[in-house]
């Protein structure tokens, strides 16, 4: 059989899972798997809210709405942009990965700009759907480079994936708003930070209205839905909207009412708005002890967080994969997530920090 074949890999992340199984099996030994890029302190009760849902009703059986229930949409634009945006601006996706496939075969651009350090999904999506890629250094060589980024776009990632840092948000909306107004598109693909924030957060009411800023956003990590798949992709362009819509149709018809419902029942009820608070209070209070326990241990690579924080659910550790591994930790190599090549990325590691904290200092003592 003759096959378009990608190049794109299998991620690297699910094999360290598979080895980590392995070897407690053989071993007998319980490892920390913080290879994983999912919220393990805690997970969010929703069972009551899912009783709630009745089953016996077309809601639920017939096909959903292509761009997506209305009330979830409706919801969206009440929690993430203070009811400024418009219901037609939101679209929703299965999941941040989804938005990101049907953001980068959408958007007619050279190339996708990614951070040195990426999320490695990024650049197998752009492979996937023959996208040019390339990478910036930082924010200040963008800020520094707008002519070289003419007719492409730019994604940010932030708190980043895999470093874990968050910069100061002015920063960020100064950079946002020099991008746009260059009519460069701008990808904003933070599905970490609402893990940090609520819905007093104001920062995508502050962009949701420029015309070259695509929003792409998750319920995996902010309230711990990954296995529910869903998010959502917000524009004010409505003919990017309404091709996405038609690409997202003849690839799902449609995404899973059942989690349509259940996450607007999540965001527009006192039982959800509860269910959340109590599910970020408890894992930002861990990240942040483990975070101040790698600090304290000297264990954390400060050379990342010079002109940002440490802020999760990701970090960086001065051990190498290897190393990690002797004492049962699992976490992925840094050099895994970017195309640069040297002894320090070699030798640190990313972990996910979101576990609870008891369980962690037990492992991390053993340094
Ligand atoms: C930076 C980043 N963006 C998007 C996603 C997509 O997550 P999901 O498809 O579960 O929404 C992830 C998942 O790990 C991620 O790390």
């Amino acid at each position: 059989m003759l096959l378009n074949i990608s190049g794109a890999k299998y991620s690297k992340i699910t094999k360290i899972g598979e080895k980590i199984r392995n070897l407690e099996k053989q071993t007998g030994n319980k490892y920390l798997y913080l290879n994983q890029g999912v919220n393990n302190v805690c997970k969010i009760d929703i069972n009551n809210i899912a009783k709630s849902i009745d089953y016996n009703t077309k809601d639920i059986q017939v096909y959903p709405t292509m761009q997506g229930k209305i009330e979830l949409r409706s919801a969206i634009n009440k929690v993430y942009f203070n009811k400024k945006s418009d219901e037609k601006n939101i679209l929703i996706t299965g999941g941040g990965m989804s938005g990101l496939d049907l953001t980068f075969q959408t958007i007619n651009v050279n190339k996708i700009f990614l951070p040195v350090f990426y999320w490695g999904s990024y650049l197998n999506i752009a492979k996937i759907r023959n996208i040019n890629s390339d990478f910036y250094e930082d924010f200040d060589w963008v800020k520094n480079n707008l002519k070289i980024l003419k007719n492409s776009a730019v994604v940010i990632c932030d708190p980043n994936n895999p470093l874990g840092n968050k910069y100061d948000d002015n920063k960020l909306l100064n950079l946002i708003y020099d991008l746009n107004n260059n009519n460069i598109v701008v990808i904003i693909d933070s599905p970490y930070r609402k893990v940090f924030y609520d819905d007093k957060d104001d920062f995508y009411q502050k962009i949701y209205n420029l015309k070259n800023v695509i929003i792409v956003e998750s319920f995996s990590k902010s309230i711990g839905l990954s296995g529910q798949r869903i998010g959502f992709v917000h524009s004010i362009d409505n003919n990017f909207i309404n091709e996405i819509l038609i690409r997202l149709m003849y690839a799902t018809n449609g995404i899973n009412a059942f989690s349509q419902i259940l996450v607007t029942k999540i965001l527009d009820t006192d039982e959800g708005k509860k269910a959340t608070e109590n599910f970020k209070k408890t894992t930002q209070k861990a990240i942040k002890q483990n975070i101040e326990y790698l600090i304290s241990k000297k264990l954390i690579a400060n050379d990342f967080f010079k002109t940002s924080q440490p802020k999760g659910i990701f970090t960086i550790v001065n051990k190498s994969e290897h190393e990690l591994l002797d004492k049962r930790i699992g976490s992925v190599s840094l050099s895994f997530f970017t195309k640069k090549q040297n002894n320090v990325i070699k030798n640190y590691s990313r972990i996910c920090v979101s576990v609870p904290n008891d369980t962690f200092i037990n492992y991390f003592s053993q340094f």
